[in-house]
């Protein structure tokens, strides 16, 4: 019976990105400008359905989610799903890389399907320099009611979107990085898009319990966020349980989501939650106010303070810890778990830098500053035509020597990784300032990090047991961070400085990983109302996956 059971599963299963008899979530989306003042002035922000963040997905495990986006912008527009690992299906990644963009005054519905990532997400706008101006919102993946979370139910469950946010339009943040200059340092911190707001943002009643979820959407800073009088009881990080330390401030690197417990356990009063920047010369914050149900104390003037310096976070770090029995927010492939007896079968290093190409401002990795063909890397493989578009690994495995001097040649990158195999990724930073790395696609198992230049004695420091699994990780100035990961999930995938700035200016490329079978078993085929456009555009359909 249960073998006939598993076998029907897996015939639906393989029958495309669906399965018919789990629940749709229908959303459509007027994406629209329209005018906000989240620093007091008045500036062009980006609406869905005229809302600034946008609105909230609030999904269960396998729910099918069909968002039809509707782009009224007068540029054309994406939105990718930071960590939502879209699995068989990069078709729905919603990169530039993997999609063609939406033309302005059109629609494009994205379908898929949210797997066994309980935890917390966003999505945010991917094109040009649209995430500046707005577009991003929460998204949640709960469990099914059958499978038990490792926390109580708790009173009410909040979405917390801090960031740093410039008053210039997206336009001009374009503008100045398409002639060569950088955006330089933000104009404030914005919580829930409002630097301070004068009601309050959440409630509160005394001896409940609260969930909050914390997705860092900025630009580039890295922010510390911490709760008046409230400790944090920390439950999830990017879709893994973890083992509930309890914390008084968290950083919040850009690109991360974390989920805590807040106990309404003091004086019943407002209290200020604040969002300020780390690592920077200048100190940028946002607040807002919880509101304790049946009071209207205002809350005490001291503010918490920031922690300082960078190995206070490092420290943070290491004492992140996934929960090995939770029952529940297992990365896929199930069982990857005892990812420290998997041999590694490849190491990349990729190490960024700063340079200029024809006197422009360029980033890179390994030497190599990434840019967008007008056909999108993915389309162009899957017709057949890559050989037009790209190359194929111009970049090695290893950084050039002396990467922070070495030239910067601009153009696509992609690098293949062979269809489940385990790798290790190490990101060395050679510069000053702090970066953020996400992987499409995957979650990783970030096992180590430190000062320095990492060598393969690092290795005997990792953590091969109980690393959380991410999709987002950060490297200190002089420092590095190692992952590993199993590339077993077929598709064209983004891994991107979350650094809006540094990945519009070349720090990103793309990984190829094809199954060799052209199996539905391993990726689902090309959607039916996928658009085309370069030259792949009036080109016949390759013979379907089956
Ligand atoms: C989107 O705009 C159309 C008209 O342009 C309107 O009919 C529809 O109700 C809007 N949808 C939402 C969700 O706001
Ligand atoms: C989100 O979905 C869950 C499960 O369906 C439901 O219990 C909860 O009330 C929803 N929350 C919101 C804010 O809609
Ligand atoms: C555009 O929206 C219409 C409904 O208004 C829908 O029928 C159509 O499938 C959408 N187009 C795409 C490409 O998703
Ligand atoms: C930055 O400002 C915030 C809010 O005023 C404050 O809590 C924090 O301690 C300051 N951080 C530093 C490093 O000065
Ligand atoms: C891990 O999860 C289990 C339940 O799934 C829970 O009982 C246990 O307390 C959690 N462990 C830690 C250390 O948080
Ligand atoms: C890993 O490599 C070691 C040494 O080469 C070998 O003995 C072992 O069987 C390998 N383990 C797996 C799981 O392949």
């Amino acid at each position: 019976m249960h073998r006939l059971v598993a076998a029907a599963v897996v015939l639906l299963l393989s029958l495309g990105a669906a399965r018919a008899e789990d629940p749709y979530l229908f959303f459509t989306w007027n994406v629209t400008y329209g005018t906000i003042s989240p620093l007091g002035v008045p500036q062009q922000g980006i609406l869905i359905n005229g809302q600034f963040p946008g609105p909230n997905i609030n999904s269960t495990t396998n729910n099918n989610i069909v968002i039809n986006v509707f782009n009224y912008l007068d540029q054309p527009l994406l939105f990718s799903w930071n960590g939502i690992q879209h699995r068989k299906n990069s078709w729905q990644d919603g990169m530039p890389g993997t999609n063609c963009p939406i033309p302005p005054g059109q629609n494009w519905t994205y379908h898929f399907q949210v797997k066994d990532q309980i935890g917390s997400y966003f999505y945010f706008p991917s094109t040009a320099m649209h995430k500046a101006a707005g577009g991003f919102g929460g998204l949640r993946i709960n469990s099914r009611l059958l499978i038990p979370v490792p926390y109580p139910d708790p009173a009410d469950d909040y979405t917390v979107l801090i960031g740093d946010w410039y008053s210039k339009s997206h336009t001009t943040l374009k503008y100045l990085l398409d002639s060569g200059r950088s955006l330089g340092r933000p104009d404030g911190v914005l919580l829930n898009g409002k630097t301070k707001s004068s009601s309050p943002l959440f409630a509160m009643e005394a001896g409940k319990a609260y969930h909050y979820r914390i997705c860092n959407v900025g630009m580039k800073n890295s922010l510390n966020f911490r709760i008046q009088g409230h400790a944090m009881k920390l439950v999830e990080m990017d879709g893994s349980h973890t083992v509930q330390n309890i914390y008084d401030s968290l950083d919040v690197h850009v690109g991360q989501c974390y989920s805590v417990i807040v106990t309404a356990d003091q004086e019943p009063r407002d209290y200020v939650m604040i969002a300020s920047t780390r690592f920077t010369k200048y100190n940028l914050s946002a607040t807002g106010v919880i509101r304790y149900a049946g009071s209207n104390k205002p809350p005490l003037s001291e503010l918490p303070e920031a922690p300082v310096g960078w190995g206070w976070s490092l420290n943070q770090f290491r004492s992140f810890r996934w929960n090995l029995t939770a029952s529940a927010a297992r990365p896929n492939p199930q069982g990857s778990y005892h990812y420290g007896q998997i041999n590694i079968t490849r190491t990349i290093k990729l190490a960024n830098s700063a340079g200029t190409v024809d006197g422009k401002l360029r980033y890179a990795l390994n030497g190599a500053s990434f840019s967008d063909p007008d056909t999108p890397l993915k389309l162009a493989e899957y017709f057949g035509v890559a050989d037009k578009v790209f190359a194929y690994n111009t970049v090695g495995d290893v950084p050039p020597k002396n990467v922070l001097k070495a030239p910067i040649v601009v153009g696509p990158v992609v690098l293949t990784a062979t269809f489940r195999d385990f790798i290790e990724v190490v990101f060395e930073n050679h510069e000053k300032s702090i970066q953020s790395y996400h992987l499409d696609g995957y979650s990783f198992f970030p096992v180590g990090m430190g000062p320095g230049e990492w060598t393969a004695e690092s290795r005997k420091n990792y953590n091969m047991l109980d690393a959380v699994s991410r999709h987002t990780i950060q490297v200190y100035p002089k420092s590095w961070s190692a992952i590993l990961l199993t590339f077993d999930n077929a598709g064209m995938w983004n891994i991107r400085s979350e650094d809006w700035e540094r990945h519009y200016l070349g720090q990103q490329l793309y990984i190829s990983v094809v199954s060799p079978a052209r199996s539905l078993r391993d990726e689902y085929n090309i959607p039916d109302n996928q658009p085309l456009c370069g030259i792949v555009t009036d080109l016949p359909k390759p013979a379907p996956y089956t």
